[in-house]
């Protein structure tokens, strides 16, 4: 027996043993049945913005494939699955005109899931925003928290009696940073302000939909998903401490202290340089109790502080690289067991977690039509152990979804890097189960028998 697999035991029966994806990255279909553009279409599209000028266009054909997709899943024996919904095909334009036909889509997969004994839990917000949306300011005008909440109700109206479990935004600091500051994402703003009122009206948006969720299905469970990275300082120096304090700040305070304490850190306009909106009762709006946090864990940092005659941030990034990931992120799960164990001490009104997405690309060869990906499951197998670490000191942990089903469309860097434990060929459409997909299979055997 592995150490893993004699730490199952810790694992509830009712543990929710999953695999995630996201509707832009493997649906494809992306004019079909009156789906309108998002973001994410435009920036794709446009010159020099992605790897090799690739696009979600017809990613996995998810689409079209979904039955094919769920009959993996089932003989994957997986218990829930983690799916988003494209904004754009409810509301091609946004809001307002609901378009029957998108919405049909998401009811067919759910009904199917169900059938199979899958339960599905939705991510309401995974970056794919209407394009006529962006053109009134997106996430910049405070509008679009409300035309958001708006979405999530209608959602919640037409699968809440079949859905249970729903997920505002998956990492807003995805969608603040990258897509308003770095601009590597869509909508590709770079602008501080931009960002951290984005940030603002991301958060805002989150908690008016909790309401509005809530006040039309009772019994709905309601969280959001945050990529969370946590920081350890280069020694406990005084100078090295503040600036993992920092680095603490930029990766994850930013936003669990205005969900978790109802108040941004007094650090931000030191790393932004500008101050997040005053708006008289959002923090108290912003702070919903909720009813899980979502959490995607994929690596952490070692920081020192930048020399003396610099600007305090940013820090000095020294985290070791001998074990890492073809994105280059390093390996290291113990971080994820710190990190839980850490939320929970530093947080009191923090609530039960889920991790939404773990999971790694590595350079996948075939050989003779399959892949032995030795590395993926070391790295998974690692991780859910350091889930079981977690567990044992006291940390109420309800689910593990992995990151992903199948190879899909990893954003700016295209079809480049492959998280799934399927491959896909993308000429062809074919699915090939890995060695992971074994691997996770027979885990999830063991953990249920
Ligand atoms: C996360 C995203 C997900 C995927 C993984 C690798 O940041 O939520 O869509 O791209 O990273």
């Amino acid at each position: 027996m592995t150490n893993l697999e004699k730490k199952l035991i810790l694992f509830p029966p009712t543990f929710q043993w999953g695999v995630a994806s996201s509707a832009y990255q493997v649906e494809g279909a992306v004019t079909e049945d009156g789906r309108g553009p998002s973001i994410w279409d435009l920036f794709s599209h446009t010159p020099g913005k992605t790897v090799l000028g690739e696009n979600g266009n017809i990613a996995c054909d998810h689409y079209h494939r979904y039955s094919e997709d769920i009959s993996l899943m089932k003989n994957l024996g997986v218990t829930h699955y983690r799916l988003s919904v494209s904004w754009p095909r409810i509301f091609p334009t946004g809001r307002q005109k609901m378009n029957v036909k998108g919405l049909g889509f998401y009811d067919r997969v759910v009904d199917t899931l169900l059938s199979h004994n899958i339960t599905p839990i939705i991510t309401l917000y995974h970056w794919d925003l209407p394009l006529a949306l962006q053109e009134q300011g997106g996430w910049q005008n405070r509008d679009t928290a409300y035309t958001f909440a708006d979405y999530a109700e209608t959602m919640v109206s037409a699968l809440g009696d079949r859905v249970k479990q729903w997920i505002t935004h998956n990492e807003p600091w995805c969608t603040a940073y990258l897509g308003h500051f770095s601009g590597e994402h869509a909508p590709g703003i770079k602008n501080a302000q931009v960002s951290v009122d984005a940030a603002h009206h991301v958060l805002l948006s989150h908690a008016l939909s909790t309401m509005a969720m809530r006040a039309t299905q009772s019994d709905a469970k309601i969280g959001i998903t945050l990529n969370l990275s946590p920081v350890y300082p280069k020694d406990p120096s005084q100078e090295n401490q503040k600036a993992a304090r920092l680095q603490d700040v930029f990766n994850n305070r930013w936003f669990l202290d205005p969900l978790f304490k109802g108040e941004y850190p007094e650090e931000l306009p030191t790393i932004f340089g500008v101050n997040p909106p005053e708006n008289a009762g959002d923090m108290e709006i912003i702070r919903q109790p909720l009813d899980f946090l979502g959490i995607n864990y994929y690596s952490a940092q070692v920081v020192a502080a930048p020399p003396r005659d610099q600007e305090p941030w940013p820090v000095v990034n020294i985290t070791p690289k001998d074990r890492v990931t073809a994105m280059g992120w390093p390996v290291i799960p113990e971080g994820l067991s710190k990190l839980l164990v850490d939320l929970y001490t530093q947080y009191p009104e923090i609530p039960p977690f889920i991790i939404t997405e773990n999971g790694a690309a590595y350079e996948d060869v075939v050989e003779d039509g399959k892949i032995h990906d030795t590395e993926r499951i070391l790295y998974l197998s690692d991780h859910i152990e350091a889930v079981a670490d977690a567990m044992v000191q006291g940390v109420n942990i309800q689910g593990y979804y992995l990151w992903s089903l199948m190879d899909n469309f990893e954003w700016a860097l295209g079809y480049s890097k492959r998280f799934g434990i399927v491959h896909v060929n993308y000429s062809t459409q074919e699915r090939i189960v890995k060695d992971s997909f074994l691997w996770y299979r027979h885990l999830i055997r063991k953990a249920l028998s």
